[in-house]
């Protein structure tokens, strides 16, 4: 029989952030393609429902706790009995605002929950499955991360830190593990509902392609880099955006009037 494109059939993957936007979009791109699932996030309720729904586990827990990446990685193994696919996408874009008035304390929350938290699970994977069998580790960062703008500082700063994390890992697990990031630009989401609701239609003319991102764009990227398709692939970033870096390019007297 041929398998199924991209297929998972009897991996595990565990993806933090599963239970809504981005990440239950990817949880359910990895179970539609065979792989057993097992979903974190904080509202207990939303993963009860999230697990039940991609028939597979979830644990209750804010990844910023220390404790969370080891009773995550456990329980996974416990059920399934492996680990070969980590998704870390569970993430803040707190403290909002310009960084001379940012709370020390938030800012360092903001890198507990972006750039610690996918470390601990990566060391909690590696340690328990992947070091011996293998695996693959995806990050999701942004598009944003590439450049500076207004109020996102803690944020970018973070996901630029996540990035670099992302390639220094893929060096240092290699051969064994893959570790790879997509860079979203911007999609509709809650997180990012503040930026989309009131512009979309001006962002989406701005794109090349012509529309924001939906988290099923994001789910597709992730899915490609977990399967073998993307097996000589590590350290990359793959950038899903529309055309967002691209777009400075865009002659808006060209649009609709075909080949060029
Ligand atoms: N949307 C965009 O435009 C965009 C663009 C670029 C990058 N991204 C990245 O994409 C990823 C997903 O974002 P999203 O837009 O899909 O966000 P979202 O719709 O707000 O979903 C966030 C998910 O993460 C969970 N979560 C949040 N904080 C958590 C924590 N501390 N511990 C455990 N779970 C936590 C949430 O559930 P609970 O609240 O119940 O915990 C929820 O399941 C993030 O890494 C984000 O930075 C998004």
């Amino acid at each position: 029989m041929t398998p199924a494109p991209y297929g998972l059939q009897g991996r595990a993957a565990v993806i933090t952030g599963a239970t809504r936007g981005i990440g239950r979009a990817v949880a359910q791109a990895l179970a539609s393609a065979g792989a057993l699932v097992c979903v974190t996030a904080r509202d207990a309720d939303e993963v009860r429902r999230t697990a039940a729904e991609l028939g597979g586990v979830g644990l209750a827990g804010d990844v910023a706790d220390p404790g969370h990446p080891r009773r995550l990685t456990d329980l996974a193994l416990r059920e399934f009995g492996r680990l070969d696919i980590l998704v870390n996408n569970a993430a803040t874009n707190q403290p909002y605002g310009p960084l001379m008035e940012a709370d020390p304390g938030d800012w360092r929350t903001a890198f507990v929950i972006n750039v610690e938290a996918p470390l601990r699970l990566a060391q909690c994977a590696w340690r328990a499955w992947m070091s011996e069998h293998g695996g693959t580790v995806i990050n999701v960062c942004t598009e944003g991360a590439a450049h500076v703008g207004p109020n996102v500082g803690a944020y970018g700063t973070s996901k630029a830190a996540l990035l670099h994390l992302t390639q220094q890992l893929a060096g240092e697990l290699g051969p064994r593990v893959r570790v790879n990031s997509v860079s979203p630009g911007l999609v509709r989401t809650e997180m990012a509902r503040f930026v989309w609701e009131p512009t979309e239609s001006e962002v989406s003319a701005a794109l090349p392609l012509g529309r924001i991102g939906e988290p099923e764009d994001i789910a597709r990227a992730v899915l490609w880099l977990a399967s073998d398709a993307a097996e000589w692939v590590t350290g990359a970033d793959l950038v899903v955006d529309g055309g967002t870096r691209v777009r400075a390019a865009r002659t808006p007297t060209l649009q609709g009037r075909g080949t060029v």
